[in-house]
């Protein structure tokens, strides 16, 4: 509930963050972690928590919670992220966090009070958009994510994630496994929009999630002869532009051939960068994603192969390091089910979508609601949900909230 005691819907609180962070360059939004935009909008999230008589906290590793009623153990958290991927859709995290919000003005307005402690919780990075390594928040809070390897992380300018955050006012000192606010958590319940196309088959707008399949990021990086591109011959390069080129089509080949694989390259970065240049160093990111019992590391082995055997061939060198891993995610299926049973039915979606759902569910019985998404489109500016979906949603959420707090 607002200041004024109104209640306001996802789709108003939506609204009030429409302006934030819009790429003017890329289309959609660009939130990344750190930046003015997102410290925009961790302020507006702290500004409507408060304005409904929230306590706002900002935990070790930069994830913002707010609490209704006293902090405490075993608490019910609902909640999402509010960064984005470049030139991202305005519904992927925020949506989680403002049907939370939503679902707490119901609460209100119901005079609901929660015999659990219940909160909303805001994940720092869950994108990986700034520092390559996704679900930074969660990972760092249960420790699935080594402080240390985390600080050292460095954005496309080079500056290291602990530069950034001190320079946002946090303490990189204290980043880690944090034991008082994982201890908090009894149940999770993450919202989202949904990535895919499975409500749209099955003709309903709310859906819980059975699971997450395995998925990772892999960084190529193939070195040469930088050189110029008027004096060098053909047969005296060694471009690694072409290794990394063939390398996108055997991407292409290898996942085409497994069932259920899925395989990007969604980031080539060549250095120095000129038109007139030929690299010396070419970096290429595979995201991979597999269901088991296939194994999305054999899958990226086989490209990794390809790559070097392309490597070889014009004289280059190619580097692979896994950036991140994130086996099959399970979510707890007592909690599930009591979910599906309190929304009429609702249908049990899996996703190849990653969420700080999957990194919680190693820890806390974990659930995630998905809102109906027409295109099936999501991290691009076509994402979309319904507003009458995003209501059905926030009313779910509060329908479950009542029902674990109660
Ligand atoms: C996050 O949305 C991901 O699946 O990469
Ligand atoms: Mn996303
Ligand atoms: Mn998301």
């Amino acid at each position: 509930m607002s200041g004024d005691g109104r209640a306001e819907s996802a789709n108003a609180l939506l609204g009030e963050i429409a302006g934030v962070g819009a790429d003017r360059a890329r289309g959609g939004y660009s939130r990344h972690v750190f930046t003015t935009a997102e410290g925009e909008l961790r302020e507006w999230f702290g500004g409507a928590a408060r304005a409904r008589g929230l306590e706002v906290q900002v935990d070790r590793n930069a994830n913002v919670w707010a609490w209704f009623g006293r902090p405490g153990p075993d608490a019910v958290v609902t909640g999402s992220h509010l960064d984005s991927v470049p030139g991202g859709g305005a519904y992927d995290g925020p949506l989680g966090v403002v049907s939370a919000l939503a679902a707490f003005d119901l609460l209100r307005a119901q005079g609901f009070t929660p015999r659990r402690p219940l909160a909303i919780v805001v994940f720092a990075e869950e994108e990986g958009g700034r520092f390559g390594v996704p679900c930074l928040g969660s990972r760092l809070l249960t420790g699935t994510l080594a402080a240390e390897r985390a600080l050292g992380l460095r954005d496309g300018n080079g500056d290291t994630l602990a530069d950034v955050a001190r320079a946002a006012g946090h303490q990189p000192a204290h980043f880690g496994r944090d034991e008082e606010t994982l201890g908090r958590i009894g149940t999770f319940v993450e919202l989202h929009v949904e990535q895919g196309r499975g409500l749209v088959h099955l003709d309903a707008p709310i859906a819980v999630g059975s699971g997450i399949i395995p998925h990772g990021r892999w960084r190529f990086s193939f070195t040469g002869q930088g050189n110029h591109a008027g004096t060098t011959l053909m047969e005296d390069r060694r471009d690694p532009m072409i290794p990394a080129a063939e390398m996108v089509g055997a991407v292409r080949r290898s996942a085409a051939a497994v069932p259920e694989a899925r395989a990007t390259v969604g980031r080539l970065v060549p250095t120095p960068g000129g038109t007139n240049v030929i690299a010396s160093r070419v970096d290429v990111w595979l995201d991979a994603r597999l269901p088991e019992p296939g194994d999305v590391r054999e899958l990226v082995a086989e490209i990794t192969e390809d790559a070097r055997a392309a490597a070889e061939l014009e004289g280059c060198r190619v580097e692979v390091r896994e950036e991140s891993y994130e086996g099959a995610a399970s979510f707890d299926a007592a909690l599930r089910d009591r979910l599906r049973a309190l929304l009429g039915d609702a249908p049990v979606l899996p996703t190849g979508a990653g969420h700080d759902a999957a990194v919680l569910a190693r820890f806390v019985p974990t659930a995630m609601l998905y809102v109906r998404n027409p295109s099936g489109i999501s991290h691009a500016p076509e994402e979309f949900a319904d507003p009458a979906d995003i209501d059905q949603g926030s009313a779910d959420l509060a329908r479950v909230l009542r029902s674990l707090a109660g």
